[in-house]
């Protein structure tokens, strides 16, 4: 039986610390960490992982500037927002809640953000960093992926990764961070052929996809390390709605060797490096004040 790689308590363990974390340092800098989390439209997904992000910062001491705005709000008002939370002191943390309705241009708001308080790492200076090997801001998915795998001592080097889903959220950060710890990595995508035989081939799979239970037992290497990214919805045979990954967890558990649960695996890994990003941006403002 494949080992649990349990998300959900290393989270806990790694919040508790960052509390006590900030609290001494409220009392060197004068004020609690800051991340604002912009919101617009009225996506419900979105707005549970908004109210969920907005309670962490609550238990953690983390100071919240989050702005909700109607679906109709504009560009151009947004932009702005962002410009003026750049220059806010009291903000360490600017992150754009997606997905944005379809009239906004993501990207162009997302590359307003001053790139040391862009917490979600995907500002083209922080992904350039990443390809470069060079310290910054990373994207919180596949942050979690990488500690959540330190954790449980995972070995990566030289082995056989593969990220199966390409996003620039997920699988192209989480493929250049394998490869920073030396894994050989390949990604696969919906475009690729012989998926199960590539991925049968892999010591780590790492699945960012959203089909619920596309990997089967038999497409995973036996003693395989299992990160399930995945997260949809589905309404099961007994007519309940729960949340359910890319891979079916009971068949796949018996042939991996490590494996993440969803829920409870990935989720809130990403949340606590959303935190452990703010923290690390907000000790950095710490260091540069002047005086010091
Ligand atoms: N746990 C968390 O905290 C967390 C965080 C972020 C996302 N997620 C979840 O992770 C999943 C992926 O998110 P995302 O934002 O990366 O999604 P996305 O932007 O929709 O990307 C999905 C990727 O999957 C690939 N794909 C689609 N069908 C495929 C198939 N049949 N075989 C192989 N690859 C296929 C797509 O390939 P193409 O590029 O060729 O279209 C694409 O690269 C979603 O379920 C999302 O909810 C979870």
């Amino acid at each position: 039986m494949a080992q649990l790689l349990d998300g959900k308590a290393l989270a806990q363990k790694i919040q508790a610390d960052l509390a006590q974390q900030i609290q001494t340092l409220k009392a060197q800098l004068g004020r609690p960490p800051g991340l604002a989390v912009l919101m617009a439209g009225d996506n419900p997904a979105s707005a549970a992982y908004v109210r969920g992000k907005e309670r962490a910062c609550e238990r953690l001491g983390i100071a919240s500037f989050g702005q909700h705005f109607p679906a109709t709000v504009s560009q151009a008002e947004l932009t702005e927002i962002i410009h003026q939370l750049n220059q806010d002191e009291r903000v360490d943390g600017i992150l754009v809640q997606l997905p944005l309705p379809d009239r906004l241009d993501a990207s162009a708001l997302l590359n307003q953000i001053d790139p040391d308080k862009d917490v979600d790492g995907l500002h083209p200076t922080n992904l350039g960093r990443l390809v470069r090997g060079e310290p910054g801001l990373r994207s919180c998915t596949p942050a979690g992926v990488m500690r959540l795998m330190q954790f449980y001592n995972i070995d990566l080097k030289s082995k056989q990764a593969i990220v199966v889903g390409r996003s620039i959220l997920v699988g192209k950060p989480m493929a250049l961070m394998l490869l920073e710890a030396d894994a050989t990595v390949m990604m696969a995508h919906s475009r690729s052929h012989n998926l199960s035989s590539l991925i049968r081939g892999a010591d780590i799979l790492v699945t960012a996809v959203g089909r619920p239970g596309m990997i089967a037992a038999d497409m995973v290497k036996p003693g395989a390390a299992v990160i399930d990214v995945g997260i949809s919805r589905i309404t099961d045979a007994t007519g309940q709605s729960r949340l359910v990954g890319d891979v079916q967890f009971e068949a796949v558990q018996s042939v991996a060797g490590a494996i993440t649960p969803v829920p409870g695996g990935i989720g809130p890994m990403t949340v606590t490096m959303l935190l452990q990003n703010t923290v690390s941006s907000y000790c950095e403002r710490l260091k540069s004040q002047p005086g010091d």
